[in-house]
């Protein structure tokens, strides 16, 4: 029999994973440490952990396992309605984690040798969903101060099916202004494109709903917003996040997802989460403090150019310091912590890291152990 990789589809065989941060099992396997021992940076979580209140849920939900979970999530997507005024449950499809949204997107509309436009750098999923399917990317190199101008999109998108956005942008923590986004979405519009917003970490931002463009999506019939579980809720490792959109592209994606996606676990717990309002508020006030004390922090450090921070992380070049990221992110790793090497990212050179916001003392430690590094290339960080 021939080769088996010669019956597969082209653009499997040429498919490279996707590089994640968050990656804490790899490290335990490489290391030897212990999962105590290690402090993750590198994934940009709510540091509280899920709420208690979805712990609780969890545990009353056990006695769901032993019965099919709700294929089509129907008091989750219901419950994610309460907040807003204008959509129902049929503008609401919940996913195995956003990224499976973001994968069954790209098998609905995508078909081979379609344009999809994607930002350099952004996160690397877009890229990912596009190829299996036989599209193909077409990335916008963002300017030196990454932020995300409407023009540059606007003037590629000739022939493209596709826009993926991200807002605020992974790894940069950069917002777009609702008026630029909302620029991008009527101009695709005229011309039959669709607009792909993930709104992955928004909850983090200061004022979000002035900058999400969910309360816009009865407005624009190419308009789909992504959001996640896995961020501000920390239900990361149940897998769970939603879409919203016109019913039109929520009846197609219900087409093509999997029976049961998502399991009973996740859906009571994201229900119990959407319900905590305390849960975010004191989340609200964690980062906001935090964050105020990392980028005060890491400014003392002369190495490092520093970007505009507004969701729960924080973007770095370290051109400066002497060290690549891959080499900061191994010294790092010696004292058990772990951040991101943003070198995998399209559009990006070896030198630029993120570290999430997380509790004072948590961040303390990072502080010192980045202190401790830098004086390696006598840096002086007193
Ligand atoms: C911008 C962005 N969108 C979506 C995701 C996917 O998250 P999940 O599948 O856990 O919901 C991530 C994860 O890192 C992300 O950074």
């Amino acid at each position: 029999m021939k080769a088996i990789s010669s019956l597969a589809r082209e653009e499997v065989k040429n498919l490279k994973p996707c590089v994640h941060g968050g990656r804490v099992w790899d490290i335990i396997n490489i290391t030897g440490l212990r999962r105590e021992e290690i402090l993750d940076f590198s994934a940009n979580l709510n540091p509280f952990g899920p709420p208690q209140t979805a712990i609780e849920s969890i545990k009353r939900g056990l006695n769901q396992i032993l019965i099919y979970p709700d294929s089509n999530s129907t008091t989750l997507r219901q419950t994610i309605t309460q907040s807003y005024d204008e959509i129902n449950k049929d503008n609401v499809i919940i996913g195995n984690g956003s990224t499976e949204l973001i994968h069954l997107f790209a098998e609905v509309f995508l078909e081979k040798g379609d344009i999809a436009i994607i930002l350099a750098p952004s996160f690397g999923e877009y890229e990912n969903a596009v190829r299996k399917r036989g599209g193909r990317p077409k990335f916008i190199n963002l300017s030196q101060d990454f932020n995300v101008e409407p023009a540059p999109i606007l003037h590629n998108i000739s022939g493209a099916k596709v826009v993926f956005l991200c807002n605020p942008n992974n790894p940069t923590s950069i917002l777009m202004p609702r008026d630029s986004l909302i620029e991008i979405v009527e101009r695709t519009s005229e011309d039959d494109i669709l607009v792909f917003l993930d709104e992955a970490f928004i909850e983090f931002v200061d004022k979000k709903k002035s900058y999400s463009l969910i309360d816009e999506v009865n407005k624009y019939p190419n308009l789909f917003v992504l959001r996640s579980f896995t961020k501000i809720y920390g239900l990361t490792g149940l897998r769970v996040g939603y879409g919203i959109a016109q019913r039109e592209i929520i009846d197609l994606l219900f087409k093509v997802k999997l029976s049961w996606n998502v399991n009973c676990i996740a859906q009571v717990a994201a229900i119990a989460a959407l319900n905590d309002e305390k849960y975010l508020r004191k989340t609200e006030r964690l980062i906001n403090t935090e964050k105020a004390f990392m980028l005060q922090e890491l400014k003392r450090i002369k190495g490092f150019k520093i970007f505009p921070a507004d969701a729960n992380f924080v973007f770095l070049d370290v051109r400066r310091s002497g060290f690549t990221a891959p080499q900061l992110k191994k010294e790092m790793l010696r004292y058990g912590i772990i951040i991101r090497d943003c070198s995998s990212f399209t559009g990006l050179d070896e030198y630029y890291i993120r570290v999430a916001i997380r509790t004072r003392s948590e961040n303390e430690r990072l502080m010192e152990a980045l202190n401790k590094v830098m004086r390696i290339k006598g840096f002086d960080t007193t």
